[in-house]
């Protein structure tokens, strides 16, 4: 039986997986964008050094989690100790709450890859062809298909699924970006200031500390925990799969310069590219979010001119197909792990109800984006998921999963494991020395620091707080749940009342019986 049994097939398999998860929409519409915003250079070194602080840390302690305890997120933070397994079901929930935005865009994204293919309205003229794409049906269409080809995925398992998807989507993702980029590297330009130069200038061409500033520094932690998918159970779900001789150290490093490579290589395929096309100094330091994706670089493909654009214009897209659906897959995959280790459940059958519900969560976001203008006090659902899990939730659970491994299941123990598993690696008293100090403050300090910023009434003002109210409420379920459904002593207090019951029941039709 497939279950606590399944493992990642090798290592390169594991590696690319875990790095398939951490490479997605945030290396390409966030960061090139913060390295602009933030001076350069001086962004980038600071981002190296919190991925290293911090990002790499948390992913090791992540692993670590579920590498022994072999098991779902709940059971894994379970094992640490019973009262931690809120926390794995918050780690339950938070993936959910993310795929199904996720999901959405991943659809788009599908959808304009096909655009470029089929459809030249979209290189003629992509002035407003977003606004009416997410509003037409197709769109929904495409997120159906999108979230289809997930499903299909990780109801293959772990080996001939997701490996075997991330062994494929993997290098071609290196591959399609490394063609865009030579190409827009080779772009004529159109004249004094709007060349390949200037964009790489504008890229990188700054080292510029006062504008980094302390804004820039706590972006910078953000990215780095956000793009490597930490702080909600992928890592500690990979990790259960491992097979014995992983050495997480090692593999927790490669993931990371993986995943800061492409966030780095992006940057060199945008820039360049809407500096060469002419775009305005205005759309160039606006460039995030799906804005980037659907308007900005639809424009620098259309300035490529049919052909040419059309066919760079689908590298593109697909390449943002494979970043999302190997983050996708990872997502779902935390889900439907607890739910058929906890009930049971055969691989399809948790897959495909989940699969069902993210479903039509995300139709509402989907409609929510495009038909309607649907809003959630005052943002759009999809900005409203994106902040809770985010700002809020993610970081609390990376700060408790540092100080799990620290303090409760603690170094004396980890180190002994570690050994028994056959993964010891160099540099792991440096690594819980940081765990166990530097890290977690870290951690505190963007949670918080967001937090205040957040409040602040230029920013989102009194919005603001049903953000903070909706995580509060998701806590209070993974909460309530943990206690209902997980705490044994319920569940046997629960036994023994239905026992009671029915054997005063019994009792009752004895008595009646008798007389
Ligand atoms: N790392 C992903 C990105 O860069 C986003 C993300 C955050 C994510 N947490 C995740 C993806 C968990 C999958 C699972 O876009």
């Amino acid at each position: 039986m497939e279950k606590a049994k399944s493992t990642f097939g090798s290592k390169l398999g594991f590696i690319l997986a875990a790095a398939g998860s951490a490479i997605g929409l945030g290396n390409i519409w966030r960061f090139p964008y913060l390295v602009g915003r933030y001076g350069g250079g001086a962004f980038v070194l600071v981002y190296l050094l919190s991925v290293l602080l911090l990002g790499s840390v948390v992913m090791v302690a992540e692993m670590y989690i579920g590498r022994r305890a072999k098991s779902n997120i709940v059971e894994s933070y379970g094992k640490a100790n019973k009262w931690l397994k809120w926390l794995g079901l918050l780690g339950v929930i938070v993936p959910f709450v993310i795929s199904t935005y996720y999901a959405v865009i991943g659809g788009w994204a599908s959808g304009y890859a096909v655009e470029y293919i089929i459809n030249p309205v979209l290189i003629k003229n992509p002035e407003g062809f977003f606004g009416s794409f997410i509003s037409s049906p197709i769109a929904i269409v495409f997120f159906i298909l999108f979230l289809f080809a997930t499903l299909l995925i990780v109801c293959g398992g772990i080996q001939k699924g997701i490996e075997k998807a991330s062994k494929f989507m993997m290098p071609a993702l290196f591959l399609l970006l490394l063609v865009v980029i030579v190409y827009v590297m080779c772009l004529p330009g159109k004249g004094e200031g709007h060349t390949v130069v200037d964009g790489l200038k504008f890229y990188m061409g700054q080292f510029d500390f006062a504008k980094l500033g302390w804004d820039g520094v706590l972006a910078a932690m953000g990215q780095s925990f956000y793009s490597l998918s930490l702080g909600m159970g992928v890592m500690v779900s990979y990790g259960s799969y491992t097979g014995k001789d992983t050495n997480l150290g090692k593999s927790a490093l490669t993931v990371c310069a993986l995943d800061t490579l492409v966030a780095l290589l992006a940057g060199f395929a945008i820039f360049p590219g809407m500096f060469a096309t002419g775009a305005s100094l205005e759309t160039i330091k606006n460039a995030a979010g799906p804005g980037l994706l659907f308007d900005a670089m639809a424009k620098v493909f259309s300035n490529m001119g049919s052909g040419a654009g059309n066919i760079v214009g689908f590298m593109f897209f697909t390449f943002v197909i494979f970043a999302a659906l190997t983050s996708l897959i990872s997502l779902v995959e935390v889900v439907s792990q607890y739910t058929l280790e906890k009930y049971n459940w055969s691989r399809t059958k948790a897959t495909c109800v989940f699969g069902g519900i993210i479903g039509l969560i995300g139709l509402f976001v989907c409609i929510g984006m495009g038909w309607r203008e649907y809003s959630i006090f005052g943002f759009s659902l999809l900005d409203y998921f994106d902040m809770v899990t985010n700002q809020i939730l993610m970081p609390i659970i990376a700060f408790a999963g540092c100080l799990t491994v620290g303090y409760v299941i603690k170094p004396k123990n980890v180190y002994k494991e570690l050994a028994e598993m056959g993964s010891s690696f160099k540099g792991q008293k440096l690594w819980m020395a940081l765990t166990m100090s530097v890290t977690p403050v870290l951690l505190m300090v963007v949670w918080v620091m967001g937090l205040v910023d957040n409040f602040k009434p230029e920013a989102f003002g009194a919005s603001y707080g049903w953000v903070v109210g909706g995580a509060a409420v998701l806590m209070v379920i993974a909460f309530v749940w943990n206690l209902l459904l997980e705490n044994t002593k319920f569940q046997t207090w629960k036994q023994n009342k239905k026992l009671a019951s029915e054997a005063a029941v019994e009792e009752y039709t004895e008595e009646e019986s008798n007389n």
